[in-house]
């Protein structure tokens, strides 16, 4: 089973993916970790994150079994890799790893921006999180808080508006919902109760298969 889970910036799509693979017993991929990667590969190495030959380069040379999760969540690296996400060159590079990634046996969950319109556009569940803008920047605020960096809830929501206008005009791979994708609005959920909306989507889909 591949279950492809899509949304904007801080909508809660990644706890939602772990927990659904724990669950289920499935692969988990943050995809939003390979165009970090590239990202931070560029700024170490002091080169401007929107240069496509460096940047593609990067994306060849990742090895995804070697990230250090912590450094690639930190502000300046969030935003490159926004940047870098756009060049269709890296996109392209990272393609294959996470076609791989997803068919591994027994299935996986990916979650990212692109998974159920460009990677896995077969998948068996396709859900689109979203949430208001206010509700994520007061969540990534709580997260960065908690890693102990200093941050102004009016600047995170800056940076996710911008991230979200970047990720959705891009030409290649946008952020957008497949047709197919079942939305879920996270506004309003906690934790627990988002990661049930999503069982109940996939188990809903499950069932309409079986009848068919
Ligand atoms: O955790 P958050 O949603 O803030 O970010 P992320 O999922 O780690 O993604 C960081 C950036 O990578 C996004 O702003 C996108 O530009 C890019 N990305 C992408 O283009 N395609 C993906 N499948 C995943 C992330």
């Amino acid at each position: 089973m591949i279950i492809a889970i899509d949304g904007p910036a801080a909508s809660g799509k990644g706890t939602i993916a772990r927990q659904i693979a724990a669950a289920y017993g499935l692969h988990h991929l943050d995809t939003g970790l390979l165009y970090r990667a590239v990202a931070k590969a560029l700024l170490d190495a002091g080169h401007s994150p929107d240069d496509p030959a460096r940047a593609a380069e990067a994306a060849t040379m990742l090895d995804p079994e070697r990230f250090d999760e912590n450094a690639l969540k930190s502000q300046s690296v969030t935003d490159a890799a926004s940047v870098v996400a756009a060049i269709p060159e890296v996109r392209q590079a990272l393609i294959n790893y996470q076609r791989e990634f997803a068919t591994k046996p027994p299935g996986a969950v990916l979650d990212g921006r692109d998974i159920g319109t460009v990677i896995a556009p077969g998948a068996d569940v396709k859900i689109f999180v979203v949430a208001s803008p206010e509700v994520r920047a007061s969540r990534r605020t709580l997260e960065m808080r908690s890693r102990g960096e200093m941050v102004d809830e009016k600047e995170v929501l800056a940076d996710l508006l911008r991230r979200d206008a970047r990720d959705s005009r891009r030409t290649a791979a946008p952020l957008k919902a497949a047709p197919d994708a079942h939305l879920l609005d996270t506004t309003h959920l906690g934790i627990d109760a988002a990661f049930r909306a999503a069982v109940d989507i996939i188990e809903a889909v499950r069932a309409g298969r079986k009848r068919r």
